[in-house]
């Protein structure tokens, strides 16, 4: 059995997941962690692709969280950390070590890039159709590994346990302007419970992990930040989310 387990409150890291997640099993059971999960237990005749973007260079807490309500009991797992074109540095080894704490078993992983979900000018339109023919070629050659059944091997860049300090999604917290409609999508979406249910123009910033989802769904746009605010730190990471970044994969 195959199954897709992702974080994507935006939709680049499930493109990606899709990408690989068709060419690696074809029919699989998709697993959201954007919405809450009940302890789910596997065999080790599963294998799971565990898809989840980097933010700051970490695993969002929330994945995390919902990743150890999963009991592997053996299951293979392939790891899948989603970029905006800047660099993911621990997000793939605490991914692992995740994993592997719940029962899982690491055969590979890849790092790939997609539309930064802040600062939307970079990587613009990523995973692309360059980016789809890497990844299909990723997968078969994770299907092969697959099909070997050697593991135990998989050796990340990262570090392992002290990974970087991070604050819960940093400035970026999108607060409703004047255009809301209070209709309610934005808070039946966010995947932290966030925004008030009854009044959606109320945002609890404590929970808020700045994933950009309520801006991202919102139909009136009508969810953001101040333009002046926006200018100043696009100005600030472009030097840092300039050009192409590639994709890689690591078996
Ligand atoms: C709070 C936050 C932190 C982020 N941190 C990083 C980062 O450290 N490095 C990077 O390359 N991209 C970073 N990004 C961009 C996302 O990793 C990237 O856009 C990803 O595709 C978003 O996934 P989604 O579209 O599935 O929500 C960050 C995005 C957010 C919202």
């Amino acid at each position: 059995m195959y199954y897709n387990i992702y974080f994507s409150p935006t939709g680049g890291t499930g493109r990606v997941a899709a990408i690989l997640a068709n060419r690696l099993c074809g029919e699989h059971r998709d697993i959201d962690l954007c919405r809450d999960i009940h302890e789910i237990s596997l065999t080790d005749e599963a294998v799971c692709l565990v898809s989840v973007p980097s933010y700051s260079g970490r695993v969002p807490e929330i994945a995390i969280w919902r990743i150890r309500q999963i009991h592997g009991n053996g299951a293979k797992a392939v790891l899948n950390c989603v970029y905006g074109n800047r660099a993911w540095e621990d997000t793939l080894t605490e991914l692992q070590d995740a994993l592997e704490d719940c029962g899982f078993v690491c055969a590979a992983a890849v790092a790939a890039v997609a539309e930064h979900s802040i600062f939307r000018q970079f990587a613009a339109g990523r995973p692309d159709g360059e980016d789809a023919g890497q990844l299909m070629e990723f997968a078969d050659r994770i299907k092969t590994k697959l099909q070997a059944g050697v593991f135990g091997d998989l050796d990340l860049p990262g570090s392992h346990g002290a990974y970087r300090e991070v604050s819960k999604g940093g400035p970026f917290k999108p607060e409703a302007n004047t255009l809301c409609t209070a209709c309610g999508i934005c808070a039946e979406g966010c995947p932290v419970g966030a925004i008030n249910q009854s009044d959606p123009r109320r945002t609890d910033k404590d929970i808020c992990i700045g994933c950009m989802r309520c801006v991202d769904r919102c139909p009136k746009h009508a969810r953001d930040f101040d333009a002046g605010f926006m200018e100043m730190m696009s100005e600030k990471f472009a030097p840092r989310l300039s050009g192409r970044k590639e994709n890689y994969l690591y078996i």
